[in-house]
């Protein structure tokens, strides 16, 4: 079951530029800074009220991310949604013959469990569902 959006992922070339480019528009904060592995990014959270933003800096030039921005540029990367079970929303999505880029879950950020479906399936929008440490 989808709960609310978790987080909107920005893909920046320098989180501390963006960092600061959202600080001087908007009078955000950074509630913290975190190299996520098994994508290849550094994160930055900016938390806001029930969700938060997440910049996405690449880590090395075979990160996805990287690649996203060669061929688009910053901006919005993706739009995650929080759910109660990552692997049964993949498999659910997989029988409805949706596109997955994580056949499986795998580790994100903070401890949770997350999976990508691939955007050619969903609106030209990459849906990142993420299930929080606690469920
Ligand atoms: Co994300």
């Amino acid at each position: 079951m989808i709960t609310k959006v978790n987080h909107l992922g920005i893909a920046v070339r320098d989180l501390e530029e963006a960092i600061k480019t959202l600080k001087e528009a908007f009078g955000l904060d950074v509630s913290g800074v975190e190299e996520v592995p098994s994508q290849k990014v550094k994160i930055a959270f900016v938390p806001i009220g029930e969700t938060r933003l997440e910049l996405l800096e690449p880590t090395c030039e075979d990160s996805a991310v990287a690649k996203f921005l060669q061929s688009r540029g910053e901006g919005l990367h993706h739009v995650a949604l929080e759910t109660t079970d990552v692997a049964k929303g993949l498999k659910d999505a997989e029988d409805k013959g949706m596109r997955l880029i994580d056949k499986a879950p795998r580790e994100g950020a903070h401890g949770t469990k997350v999976g990508f479906i691939h955007p050619k399936s969903t609106l030209g929008v990459l849906f990142e569902l993420v299930q929080e440490e606690s469920h």
